[in-house]
């Protein structure tokens, strides 16, 4: 197994170039179920999660080539409906292949994801609105059994609360279906945006684009045209490139970036005390060294984002104060912490509250335990005094395309080495 060993206290320089989004990707994927065509995606970032996906829709049938991070998928040949534990276990995303799978197919069968390292997560919303769109739903053996013979039909949802990949799968599902489909209390995450434009621009009529309340008009079944599709930037990758330089000091620009997707983070940055300079796509962020604490709350865009959450906790722990984390999306996001404290962190945990006495940080042997809290620890790495070996790094591997090769371009001592 692969792990990490990085020298810290070397302050960042130069320019990184921020690849396309994830949490985009995946539900872009997911979407050329819909499609009749081959449908063409670029700046698809090559990280694992994004090859798990792949994987997933090729087992159903789906053909796809992957160069660099172009990819062609055509779902025309998709023969089977039945999204098996084995890869579902790897990525609780893809439980998105399920709106699209019951509304072209009327039937499918998806492993329940179950838990996850970060808390519970459960898709009972997911399912819940697929009912009211009249599938028939069943959990057995491990899989979550959906049918609709008939097709889909529209219908007023509204989510008890915001989810942002319980979005995606009902406006995708709710594109092939016969009528309307109100979605309340949706999910505004940028990712959320490109899926609705991109069905747009295939035809299908949508209202709301970007708000709480998203209108679908169905197609009745009849599939899509989709049109070549450019990813976005990833926000999360481009806020952890920010804290990297936060943290370590330097003066970095980030290239491809969409600055209206990182407002909080930025204003959050800000308020550390980092300066920034705009240019159209791409920003610098300018370092003077020292960081004043921060007080955050995790919430839905275009608030501050739990996936960022650990990153600012790495920040807090050499802040020249008291911060403090208040994590409302997830129960069990704090895993980070206790790793952090091996490293010298000053953490104090109350639930979902987190109180962080900024000191220096020290190396030491840590292990990875989700995607986030991995980026975290690397970027306390790059700060702390002496050597880090961050262990069980294939988590990181999941969301971060060439993340060392990226940092050591920007003079981090780097390195990836095996067990
Ligand atoms: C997505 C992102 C993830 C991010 C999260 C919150 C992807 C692939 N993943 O995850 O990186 O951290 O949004 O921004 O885009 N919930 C329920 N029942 C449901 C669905 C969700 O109770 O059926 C709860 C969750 O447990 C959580 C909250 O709703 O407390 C928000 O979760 P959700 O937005 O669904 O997260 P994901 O879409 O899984």
């Amino acid at each position: 197994m692969d792990y990490l060993e990085i020298k810290g206290g070397n302050k960042l320089f130069g320019e990184v170039n921020i690849s396309g989004a994830k949490n985009a990707a995946l539900p872009i994927i997911a979407m050329s179920i819909l499609a009749k065509n081959d449908v063409l995606v670029s700046n698809i970032p090559q990280v694992e999660d994004i090859k798990t996906f792949i994987k997933l829709l090729q087992n159903l049938g789906a053909t796809s080539t992957l160069d660099g991070s172009n990819l062609k998928i055509n779902t025309t040949s998709i023969n089977s409906t039945k999204a098996t534990y084995d890869i579902v276990r790897k990525m609780r995303a893809s439980i998105l292949v399920l709106g699209p799978l019951v509304a072209r197919y009327g039937y499918c069968e998806v492993s329940l994801p179950g838990g996850c390292a970060i808390g519970a997560r459960p898709i009972d919303l997911h399912l819940a609105a697929l009912e009211k769109m009249g599938a028939t739903i069943e959990i057995k053996d491990g899989y979550v059994i959906a049918s609709a013979k008939d097709g889909l039909k529209g219908a007023n949802i509204v989510f008890d609360k915001i989810t942002v990949t319980g979005t995606e799968n009902i406006v995708m599902a709710a594109a092939l279906a016969n009528g309307t489909t109100k979605i309340f209390n949706a999910a505004k995450e940028p990712e959320v945006v490109q899926i609705c434009q991109i069905l747009e621009t295939s035809g299908v009529k949508i209202e709301g684009i970007g708000t709480s309340e998203i209108t679908v008009h169905g197609t009745n079944k009849e599939l899509l045209n989709l049109p070549k599709i450019t990813v976005i930037p990833d926000r999360i990758e481009a806020g952890t490139y920010l804290c990297a330089v936060a943290i370590a000091g330097g003066e970095v620009t980030l290239k491809n970036i969409e600055p209206n997707h990182l407002v909080s983070v930025l204003g959050k940055l800000s308020d550390m005390g980092l300066n920034f300079e705009f240019n159209d796509k791409n920003i610098k962020i300018i370092s003077s060294g020292a960081l004043h604490p921060v007080q955050i709350i995790t919430t839905e865009f275009p608030g501050f984002p739990t996936d960022m959450q650990a990153q600012f906790m790495a920040l807090a722990c050499v802040a020249d104060g008291v911060s403090t984390i208040d994590e409302r999306l997830f129960e069990n996001r704090f895993m980070h912490a206790s790793e952090l404290i091996r490293m010298g962190a000053d953490i104090k945990l109350n639930g979902h509250l987190a109180t962080i006495c900024g000191d220096e940080l020290n190396g030491a042997d840590v292990m990875a335990t989700d995607l986030r809290a991995s980026s975290a620890l690397v970027l306390a790495a790059l700060r702390a005094n002496g050597t880090t070996r961050v262990h069980r790094i294939y988590h990181l591997d999941r969301g971060y395309e060439n993340l060392e090769t990226k940092l050591s371009k920007l003079g981090a001592d780097i390195k990836r080495l095996s067990e």
